[in-house]
């Protein structure tokens, strides 16, 4: 008798528990998104902003809904870096939903969200821990999870919008380095003549080229070395160049602590779309055969690892490399041979026409200064220029925007003369 009730009351729960999967499988609906996936990260803001939007709303209105969000909430600290259109940043803190379980209502739709994070296994590249956000809603909801979705997207590329992104590598994996920067007018690069417009052309032509590459079966990449003094505006130029053609950045340095040659093939063959590869004093890599740091760690890129990873396997994907050195001379052939680098030009210091066009680019509009004597000081300094380098003497256009920066508009002739004079 007693066996009986016992053997009923189990199927009972078996019942239930089975019964409750099934109305889960027919009523609700789930929609799971990894880190690997960028609308992870979208997501995650999208909320952060909507429940500190509920928070200050419900303090005004509803006081409950408020204990709702602060009692749910199992928050995670993310660091913002935050660049201001006057160039000076800011570290805020956003407030994320940590891992755990959270409700949120959407469109008057409830919404259960699941952050987990699996521990026991890495991804095979990176070493980032694995997790997910699962949002489950009931199915008449569905829709409403799409629409969700779409305006975490919307608001973060609205943030990024005008703005370059610098990706660096995370283990084999490109994240977004800060917050999204101001774009750096490309004119405020001044090269020498002809110069900067020799590079923007060559890319926009190879962007038009697509269909010519594909139809001869050549691999659609393009790789640039810039070249020369410290401070004559490499990073510069490539920087405002990615801004101008709406590009982002990836940056790659070979010497990173666990960067190795599988995972730099990754990496290379992995960039996102619309985005240039920077690999930053290309020379310095190899230079010293096998480089040790203070730790004992050796740096594991090898130059024929470097060179496959350039080959890569040929895909259709595009491909866009920049690479700079203050030292050409110092490069192996093999790395600046047609396919690996297709344009090598090298950036000098301050020709007498450019110091001119960076003084007049910096002190244009200054207060007192009628346009006729900015000319002629223009003129002054590119003649001080041309002078010193007859003398065989040089200065880097960074030097120059050093002085420039400290001094007003009537010291800067001055401060060049005795720049020159000083140097040897
Ligand atoms: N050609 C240039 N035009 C304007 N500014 C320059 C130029 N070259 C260098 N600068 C300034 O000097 C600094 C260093 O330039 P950077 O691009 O890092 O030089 P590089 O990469 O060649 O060493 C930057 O602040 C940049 O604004
Ligand atoms: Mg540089």
């Amino acid at each position: 008798m007693l066996q009986g009730v016992g053997v009923g009351l189990s199927v009972l729960r078996h019942g239930l528990v089975y019964s409750s999967v099934a109305l889960r499988r027919r009523m609700l609906v789930s929609l799971e998104i990894s880190n690997k996936d960028p609308s992870y990260e979208w997501f995650l803001t999208w909320m952060a902003a909507r429940s500190a939007a509920v928070a200050e709303a419900g303090a005004k209105a509803k006081p409950w809904s408020l204990s709702f969000w602060t009692r749910s909430h199992n928050v995670s600290v993310q660091t913002v870096h935050e660049q201001r259109k006057n160039g000076s940043s800011n570290v805020s803190f956003k407030l994320v939903a940590g891992p755990g379980t959270h409700f949120l209502r959407y469109r008057n739709a409830w919404m259960q969200v699941k952050r987990e994070r699996e521990t026991r296994s890495q991804q095979l590249m990176s070493g980032i821990p694995w997790e997910t956000v699962t949002l489950t809603t009931l199915s008449r909801d569905r829709d409403k999870l799409r629409g969700l979705l779409a305006e975490a997207r919307d608001m973060a590329l609205q943030a990024q919008e005008g703005k370059l992104v610098i990706n660096t590598a995370w283990g084999a994996e490109w994240r977004p380095f800060g917050q999204p920067r101001r774009k750096r007018p490309l004119k405020s690069v001044v090269l020498a003549e002809g110069v900067a417009e020799r590079i923007e052309e060559d890319v926009r032509a190879f962007l038009q080229r697509r269909r010519w590459y594909e139809d001869r079966g050549i691999p659609y990449r393009r790789g640039y070395l810039l070249h020369g003094p410290p401070g004559s505006g490499k990073s510069s130029f490539i920087q405002a160049l990615a801004g101008e053609l709406s590009y982002d950045l990836c940056l790659l340095n070979l010497s990173e602590r666990g960067l190795a040659d599988d995972k730099l093939i990754h990496l290379l063959s992995n960039a996102p779309e619309h985005s240039f590869v920077l690999i930053e004093d290309v020379d310095a890599a190899f230079n010293k055969r096998v480089q040790t740091s203070a730790d004992g760690y050796q740096s594991s890129v090898t130059f024929s690892g470097f060179l496959n990873a350039l080959d890569g396997v040929a895909s259709g994907e595009e491909r866009i490399i920049f690479m700079t050195t203050n030292h050409p001379e110092r490069l192996d052939p093999a790395l600046i041979r047609p396919g690996r680098v297709d344009l090598s030009v090298l950036l000098d210091d301050a020709t007498p026409e450019q110091a001119r066009r960076l003084f007049l680019q910096f002190y244009r509009g200054s207060e007192g200064v009628i346009q006729d004597e900015l000319a002629r000081m223009g003129a002054q300094v590119e003649e001080i220029v041309r002078n010193a380098m007859a003398r065989k003497q040089r200065t880097s256009m960074a030097a120059l925007q050093g002085l420039f920066i400290r001094s007003g508009v009537n010291d800067a002739v001055t401060g060049i003369q005795s720049l020159l004079s000083s140097e040897s």
